[in-house]
C-alpha cells in the first residue's frame, strides 16, 4: 500500500481564473497550473471577470481562450445578469457547468438584488445543472424561498456565519435540494486577523467572529457543509495595497494542505476530507472523473506556506508563514502524469471542458 493518500478527482467548484480583460491579475495558464499544484483535477470558473460571462459572445470568447491554455480540466459558470439574460440560457446550457447568481455585492458588476428578477432567473434555468448563489445573511432566507418554490438544486457558496448555517441546516432537514460550501479562509481566519492583515484580509464574505468560525467547523462535522471551495480570487498586490482595494484572496494552492492540517489536528477525518474536496463536488456538479484521475498526497509532510513559492500569478497568499500538513506529490489525469510535486508535465490545452459530460441526477 502506498504511504500516500489517494484522492479521486479533486474538484474546486469556486475559482476566479481571470484572464481576458483581467489578465494582469491572473491567466488561464497560470491559474490552471496553480490548480494542479493544489492537487485539483478540475476547477469551475466564475463569470464575474470582464467581459462578464452573461451572453453567448462572452462565453464563446472565454471558451476559445481557456481551451488553448488550460493544463487542468475546467468548467465555466454562466452568470445571471441584472438586465435579465434568461433568453441566453437554452443556447449556452450544454457548454457550462451551472448558473451563478450574485445576490449580494462583491468584485465585478454582476448583482441581482431584486427578488422578482432572482425568481425569473430561477424559473428560467433548465434542470440538470446547479444554480450557485452568493447569498449572505437574510439573503440566504430569500433564496431558500425560491428553492422551495422551484426545487432546483442550489449550491450556497462560501457560507460564513452561524446564522446562515442555522438556516441551511433547517433547509436540509426540510428536504430542500441545497448544498453548502465553505472556504479555508473563513475556517482559519477571523475578524481579528482581518484587522491585522489590512486589505490582504479583505474578501467577500468578510471574515467573521470566532463563534461563526466555530459554527462552520461544527457544520463540517455534522455534514451540513458539503464542500470546501477556495473562492480563489487573485488580485495583484499593488491593487490590494491601493487606496481602493478589491475584495478577494487566492486559495487554490493552500486549500488541501490547510484541510490536511485539520486532519492532523483531529478536527476532520481522512474520509471526510476526501468527501469535501472530491466526492461531494463531483456529485453536486454531476462530474465523473475520467479513468485514472487522482491525486497522491503525503499527509505527514509539513511545510510553511510561502508567498515566494506560489504559482498563482498574483504571487501571494493570505496564509503566508502558516505551517501546514500535507503535500501534493502526484496528480494524474486520464492516465497521464500531469504534476510531479514540482513541475507541470503537460502542455497548454491538455485540460478539457467538464461540461461536455456533466449531468446531475434530480
Ligand atoms: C471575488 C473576486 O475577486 O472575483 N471576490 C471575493 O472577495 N470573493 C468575487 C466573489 O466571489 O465574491
Ligand atoms: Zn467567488
Amino acid at each position: 500500500m502506498s504511504k500516500y493518500l489517494r484522492i479521486p478527482g479533486m474538484v474546486d467548484p469556486h475559482v476566479h481564473l481571470r484572464d481576458l480583460e483581467w489578465a494582469h491579475k491572473a491567466t488561464f495558464a497560470s491559474e490552471t497550473a496553480a490548480a494542479l499544484a493544489g492537487g485539483y483535477w478540475a476547477i469551475l470558473d466564475m463569470p464575474n471577470t470582464p467581459p462578464s460571462t452573461i451572453d453567448h459572445a462572452a462565453l464563446e470568447l472565454k471558451l476559445d481562450t481557456i481551451q488553448h491554455q488550460a493544463v487542468c480540466d475546467w468548467g465555466l459558470y454562466f452568470g445571471a445578469s441584472q438586465g435579465g439574460n434568461q433568453a441566453e440560457y437554452a443556447g449556452v446550457f450544454s457548454q457550462v457547468c451551472g448558473l451563478k447568481i450574485y445576490c449580494n455585492a462583491t468584485t465585478g458588476t454582476l448583482l441581482v438584488e431584486d427578488q422578482a428578477l432572482r425568481e425569473a432567473h430561477f424559473a428560467a434555468w433548465p434542470v440538470g445543472k446547479p444554480i450557485a448563489v452568493h447569498a449572505e445573511g437574510d439573503t440566504v432566507a430569500e433564496i431558500l424561498e425560491l428553492v422551495r418554490k422551484f426545487h432546483k438544486p442550489t449550491h450556497f457558496c462560501h457560507i460564513s456565519t452561524a446564522y446562515e448555517i442555522y438556516l441551511l441546516r433547517l433547509a436540509k432537514e426540510e428536504g430542500l435540494p441545497v448544498t453548502v460550501g465553505v472556504t479555508p479562509h473563513h475556517l482559519y481566519l477571523d475578524e481579528d486577523d482581518a484587522r491585522a492583515m489590512g486589505s490582504l484580509g479583505l474578501m467577500k464574505p468578510l471574515l467573521k467572529t470566532k463563534a461563526d468560525q466555530q459554527a462552520l467547523w461544527q457544520a463540517i462535522s455534522d455534514e451540513v457543509v458539503d464542500v470546501i471551495e477556495s473562492d480563489h480570487a487573485p488580485h495583484a498586490l499593488i491593487e490590494k495595497y491601493s487606496a481602493n482595494p478589491p475584495y478577494g484572496v487566492p486559495g487554490l494552492e493552500t486549500t488541501l494542505p490547510l484541510m490536511a492540517l485539520a486532519v492532523a489536528d483531529e478536527r476532520l477525518s481522512v474520509e471526510r476530507l476526501v468527501d469535501l474536496v472530491a466526492i461531494n463536488p463531483q456529485r453536486i456538479f454531476g462530474l465523473t472523473p475520467p479513468p485514472d484521475t487522482y491525486t497522491l498526497v503525503d499527509l505527514h509532510e509539513t511545510y510553511v506556506i510561502d508567498n515566494a513559492n506560489m504559482r498563482t500569478l498574483c504571487g501571494w497568499s493570505p496564509f503566508d508563514g502558516i505551517k501546514v500538513h500535507g503535500r501534493v506529490m502526484e496528480v494524474w489525469v486520464r492516465g497521464q502524469y500531469v504534476f510531479d510535486g514540482e513541475n507541470v508535465l503537460v502542455e497548454a490545452g491538455f485540460g478539457q471542458n467538464v461540461a461536455a459530460t456533466s449531468e446531475i441526477s434530480q
